[in-house]
This record gives structure tokens, sequence and C-alpha cells, in this order.
């Protein structure tokens, strides 16, 4: 048996904003299968503890960055979890990384720190009988961690993964102090970054390995268009990065037994998903494919390059329903195209029921991203035979075998993928995305080849065990 501590900032099904609490929800029940155990350490917000039923306090801290803290030991939904119950940091209204109005929380690096500071101490320590073998991290929530094992005399290994580079965890270096960090690495070659504490950059100088969440995006971050600032220090650690692209949740996510739809087996059986769909959004009867798209609404998402293309496929039969929230500009100029046009429909907001339902209703799913470390909701629409059309790069590209004419010759293709990532590629895509379904057989095969598609965590958990047991073996040899 292998223990292995989890520090993330999100883990469905308890509080979600991506696709990074999915990862951190699935991947432990998937290692169970290798003989891992993980405990997942986990910040009680509000909405966390408004969920726990039964709790044991297993370690206190009398002042943990301004306030006393607690952590409970909880199992909920197959998760084994250390909740860190500080409430001077987590119990707030508002978001979990920020307030009503959007603004990140001023105090986030010390909420973050918080968490890595008792990970630390669970690798040192223990808990409540238990002691990590490997401590793994996600994101820069968890990359002060290495800072603060350095300060104990641990010797448990530190695995780093990135989800989005996107996010640095940057922090004032007046913070040095309050966040009790040694002021002698506050340098270039270590977290100090462009003046400040960055502690994206503790994680990937700290981390005895790094990973990434796909192969093409391992790569991509060594270039500076993708890794924002990054990509120098990755390439001084290129031997220790590797890519192992995400899975699915198929218990969550089986059309045969979903919940949430009238459940199928075959593509045909999505036809009464679609007209429920439509019915939902308001969508009248039309000839060309039924596009769904499921999302965060920014920047990164491309939806800004949707907009520009959208009009060559409405124009053409082709029809959009979309869900997701985020930037107020992206929300307004969606909800006017959507009023200019009767084959789109907008709804902004959050809701897990209807993603599963636009799966299952959906002919075609979009994933327009700029760029994309992994991504999810493609994943999905191949389970669910919906059709992918998502732009070439980081995990969209391998997950996603083009309709190229010689993939549709040898009958392997599974989507469509646009390249350069603009709106005119996106445009020319929807033009070969109406021809595609227009071919009826060519069609299926797309739907079928995706349903078979391998999407769950078989594979990418054995990579993670590979690397845990690695690390492992070379600290007892
Ligand atoms: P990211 O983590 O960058 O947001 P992913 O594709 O990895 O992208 O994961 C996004 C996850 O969040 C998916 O599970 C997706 O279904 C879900 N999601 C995003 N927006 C919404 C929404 N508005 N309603 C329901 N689920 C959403
Ligand atoms: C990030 C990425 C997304 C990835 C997810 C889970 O939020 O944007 O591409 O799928 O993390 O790893």
């Amino acid at each position: 048996m292998t223990n292995v501590l989890f520090i993330v900032s999100e883990c469905a099904p308890l509080v979600k904003t991506g696709g990074l609490a999915d990862v951190a929800g699935a991947l432990p029940k998937a290692l169970a299968d290798h003989g891992v155990h993980v405990r997942v350490l986990l910040p009680g917000y509000r909405t966390v503890l408004a969920q726990v039923q039964t709790s044991k306090v297993v370690a206190e801290h009398s002042d943990l960055f301004g306030g006393p803290a607690k952590i409970l030991a909880v199992k909920i939904a197959d998760l084994d979890l250390l909740i860190l119950d500080a409430p001077h940091l987590y119990n707030r209204d508002g978001a979990i990384y920020g307030d009503a109005t959007g603004s990140d929380w001023s105090d986030n690096p010390e909420r973050f720190a918080a968490l890595c500071k008792v990970g630390a101490s669970i690798a040192a320590d223990g808990i409540d009988g238990w002691r990590p073998d490997v401590v793994h991290g996600h994101d820069w929530q968890a990359g002060l961690t290495p800072e603060y094992m350095r300060g104990t005399n641990t010797t448990v290994p530190f695995v780093f993964t990135i989800h989005n580079i996107a996010f640095h965890g940057n922090a004032p270096a007046e913070k040095l102090a309050t966040l009790g960090l040694d002021p002698s690495r506050f340098k270039s070659d270590n977290f100090e970054f462009w003046g400040q504490i960055s502690a994206l950059k503790a994680g990937l100088i700290g981390a005895d390995r790094i990973n990434t969440v796909s192969q093409t995006y391992a790569e991509e971050l060594l270039t500076p268009d993708f890794g924002i600032g990054m990509d120098g220090v990755l390439r001084s650690r290129q031997a220790d990065l590797s890519g192992i692209v995400n899975g699915i949740d198929l218990s969550e996510w089986n059309p045969e037994t979903d919940r949430n739809i009238k459940p199928f087996k075959a593509p045909t059986g999505k036809a009464a998903n679609k007209q429920a769909l439509r019915k939902t959004f308001k969508l009248g009867a039309s000839s060309g494919p039924l596009c769904v798209l499921v999302s965060r609404l920014t920047e990164q998402k491309g939806i800004d390059l949707l907009l520009d293309a959208l009009p060559v496929l409405l124009d053409n039969g082709g029809q959009l329903a979309l869900l997701g929230s985020g930037d107020p500009k992206l929300e307004v100029a969606l909800a006017k195209a959507a009023e200019n046009h009767k084959n789109l429909s907008v709804k902004i907001g959050y809701d897990e029921a209807l993603s599963h339902q636009m799966m299952a209703g959906g002919d075609a799913i979009l994933v327009p991203s700029r760029f994309e470390p992994c991504g999810l909701t493609q994943l999905y629409g191949l389970r669910y035979g919906t059709v992918p059309v998502v732009a070439l790069t980081g995990g969209l590209a391998d997950t996603v075998i083009n309709a190229s004419p010689a993939a549709l010759a040898r009958k392997v293709a599974t989507g469509i993928q646009f390249f350069p990532i603009n709106a005119q590629a996106l445009s020319n895509a929807f033009v070969r995305l109406i021809d595609v379904f227009a071919d009826k057989k060519m069609w299926r095969v797309l739907q079928r080849n995706g349903m078979k598609q391998p999407v769950g965590w078989k594979a990418s958990s054995q990579a993670y065990k590979d690397i845990y047991d690695t690390l492992t073996e070379a600290k007892h040899s």
C-alpha cells in the first residue's frame, strides 16, 4: 500500500469551479485500484463544511496565519478527506477564490499557504496514525508546500501537477514574513518571480517530479507562448517533467446509467435526448448539427473566436446550445448574439445536471480554446457519442482524432480539429462539420469510434502510480 496526500483547492463533488475538482475527485478512486490510499487535504470552505455530517478532529493548530484551525477527517462519496477548518480563512460569503464582485480575496496568499503549511506538517509528522509516502500537490494553491517541507526534517517526495500554468498565485514581497518564508530564497533561481513571491514557481522548483495533464501541453509549456513566464524554469526541469492525460469518472459519465438523461447505449438512442434538449433551450427543428458548449467563459476558452465564426454554423442549419458563466463582457455578448439568432440559445449559469443533458442530446461539442491543458468536456462528448470540434492544442490534440480525408477513409476519426486557432479556421471547421454531419453513415462511424475510445482513468492512474513507485523506490534504494 502506498499512501499519498493530495493537496488541492477544490474537489468534486464537494466544491468545483473547473476540471481540477473533477480530477481531485476521480483520481483517488482510480488509484485505489492500484493499491494507493489517497487522503485529500481540502480547505474547509463554508460550502464544504455544510456537506459534512460526521467528522473526527485529527489535529489542531492554535494559530494558523491569524486564527485557530482544526483538521477534520471526513469520508464523503468514497473520498477520504482531511478538511482544514480555519474559519478566519475559509468561512465567508462569496466564491472560493474571490468575493461576489469577482475580485480575488486579498488574503489568498495566506489562505493557500495555510493549506501548504498543514500539508508539510502532515508529511513530517503524519496525522491520525497515517503517514504519506508521497505528497502530491495540484496547481499554485499547493505550490508553497516544498518551501514549508524544507523547514521540517521530512524526506517525503513531492509531486506537482500543473493543471493550468496561467494561474501563478503571486503575492507581494512584503508578505514574506507573514507567510513565514525564508527571505534568503527570495531569488530568481527560486520562488521570486519579477519581484513577487510566486507559489507556482516554488512548486516547480521544489518538486521531485512535475507533471501536467497531457503530453502536448507538457511540450507546449516549454515555449514562451504557452509557458507564460514559467517556460524557462520548466526547461531547466525538463528531465523531471511529463504529461499524463486526464480521464473522466466513468461512474458519473456513463450514458447507459446516467440519472440525468434518457439512458442510451448506441448513438441512435440520442434522438430522445436531442428532442428534450431542443425543448430546454427553446430551439426549433433544424437540418444541421445541434452543437453544445459547456464552459467557463474566459479568454482561454476562445469564446470571442466562436462569436466571430458562429454565423457560418447558424446560417447553414447548425444550432448551438451554450451553458457557461464567467467574464461579464462575454456573457453579455453571447446573450446579445442569441437575441439575434433563432439557432443560438444561451444559458448563463452553472448547472451540473443540464451539462449531462447537453452531452446526451448534442450532436457535436465545441471546444475552441486558445490553450487547453487537457479539457474534459470533449472526453464527455466522446463517451456520449457527441462529436468533438476542437482547437488543435494541449489535451484537445491528444484526445481527438481529426476527420482528415485519410482518417475518414480509414474510418478512425473521432472528431474535427482546427488550426491555427482563429475565427477563420473555426469557420472552416464548421463547414467540415456540416458536410460530415450530412453523410449519415460517416457521422455514425465518428460517433461509434468516439464511444469506444477509452476515456477513463485506467491507464493514467497507472502512470501516476508509476511516478509514486519511482520516487519511493529511489528513496529506499
Ligand atoms: P477548466 O478546468 O479549464 O474549466 P475542463 O474542461 O477541464 O476545463 O473542466 C471543466 C469542468 O467544469 C467540466 O466538468 C465541465 O463540464 C464543468 N463546467 C464548466 N462550466 C460549467 C457550467 N456552466 N455548468 C456545468 N458544468 C460546467
Ligand atoms: C485546468 C485546465 C483544463 C484541465 C483541468 C483539469 O483547469 O484548464 O484543461 O482539464 O485543469 O486538469
